[in-house]
């Protein structure tokens, strides 16, 4: 539904000129900044997909690229069997009633209530009074704003903005969601149920969602696939499910600790170091999925490599509908045996990260 071909957007910022009678046209030198480089993405119809990254990296540019709001400077943007970047004006007006938007600041007029928010680009495509109503109202039904019709945005929360923002981007029908930031400006359960609503519309209407998030509780709650972006490009896309157990890159990591705290205890991060020694064991952070959850690896490993595990902090987190196992633990044996006990575990697929090495104190 959405292909996203080897996107780059380079911003120009142009240097600003003497205001010194006298000065010899000294200018700063413009400088460029390249807010998108060689992106690939491809979301298929129906699915939810995120991309998530630090604050700066691109995830409003590529978002605003997928509608033309920005028009990259090059690469190819499809959306809808439609090539973006060679429509004229006109035809990019009309391909746009079929990509709703929504934003962090909702972006309503409030001069309106929440009925005319919602009927003003039914308006602009020049739709009569009554077909209006006949679209508007099942949306404010659908959002849950059928009591809030006449209400003005200064009289809702937050929330309640947002689903009025909702609303009005499903008003032309669209086959496609851009959402850009759409609950960080939200507390946590209004959060939720917002979420809730998208993945609701997302399945009623079949109706295919690129959101942008900084946060992973996004990603973890709504979203099918997810993209992680750095400095402008994409650097890892995985299955939902696959990323909240084994990211590949180290921001991904980062951002996957972040969201679980799990974090091995001040004390003993403090005594890691880097390399293994002689006398050292070391300590490892493991996520398992799926079968390996209720497979007793932990004892086998006494067993089979002898080494004894020290279980030092654990929990479990269901993402969608796998569960995930994570645990930060102590492995204690000799070198050699600790060595084994990790490829062992790897063999059956869990995650092993080698966070650091502990002196032993026998
Ligand atoms: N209109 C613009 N003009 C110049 N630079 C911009 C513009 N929009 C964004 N940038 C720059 O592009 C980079 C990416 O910005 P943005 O896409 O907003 O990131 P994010 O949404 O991930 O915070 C930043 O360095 C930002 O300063
Ligand atoms: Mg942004």
């Amino acid at each position: 539904m959405i292909t996203l071909r080897n996107v780059s957007k380079t911003y120009h910022l142009r240097g600003s000129r003497s205001r010194l009678p006298f000065a010899s046209r000294r200018e700063t030198p413009s400088r460029t900044i390249e807010a998108l480089s060689n992106v690939d993405l491809h979301v298929p119809q129906g699915s939810i997909h995120g991309v998530i990254g630090l604050s700066g990296a691109g995830k409003s540019t590529l978002i605003r690229c997928v509608n033309l709001l920005e028009r990259p400077s090059r690469g190819s943007v499809m959306v809808d069997g439609q090539e973006m970047t060679d429509l004229s004006a006109t035809q990019l007006n009309q391909a746009r009633h079929r990509i709703g938007m929504i934003f962090q600041h909702f972006n309503l007029l409030t001069t309106r209530n929440v009925f005319d928010n919602v009927a003003l680009p039914l308006e602009l495509m020049g739709l009569k009074r009554s077909a209006i109503r006949e679209r508007v109202m099942p949306l404010l039904e659908l959002t849950g704003l059928s009591d809030k019709t006449r209400q003005f945005p200064a009289q809702l929360s937050g929330g309640q903005k947002q689903r009025v923002a909702i609303a009005r981007a499903l008003a032309s029908e669209p086959r496609v969601l851009l959402c850009d930031e759409a609950t960080s400006a939200l507390d946590p359960q209004t959060t939720g149920s917002i979420l809730t609503l998208l993945r609701d519309i997302n399945q009623k209407l079949g109706l295919t969602i690129l959101l942008i998030t900084h946060e992973m509780e996004v990603v973890k709650s709504i979203c099918h696939r997810v993209s992680l972006i750095s400095d402008g490009e994409l650097v890892e896309e995985a299955d939902v499910g696959d990323f909240f157990t084994a990211p590949r890159t180290r921001l991904g990591r980062e951002f996957l600790n972040d969201f679980l705290q799990l974090e091995p205890p001040k004390a003993l991060v403090e005594r890691l170091e880097e390399e293994p020694g002689e006398h050292t064991h070391p300590v490892v952070r493991l996520a398992f999925s799926g079968d390996a959850v209720s497979t007793p690896l932990i004892s086998r490993l006494a067993r089979e490599c002898g080494v004894d595990v020290s279980i030092l902090q654990a929990k479990v987190e269901s993402i969608q509908e796998r569960t995930l196992g994570l645990m930060i633990a102590e492995l204690l044996g000799p070198p050699e045996q600790t060595r084994r006990a990790i490829d062992y575990l790897e063999s059956h697929d869990l995650n092993v990260e080698v966070l650091g090495h502990v002196q032993r104190d026998d």
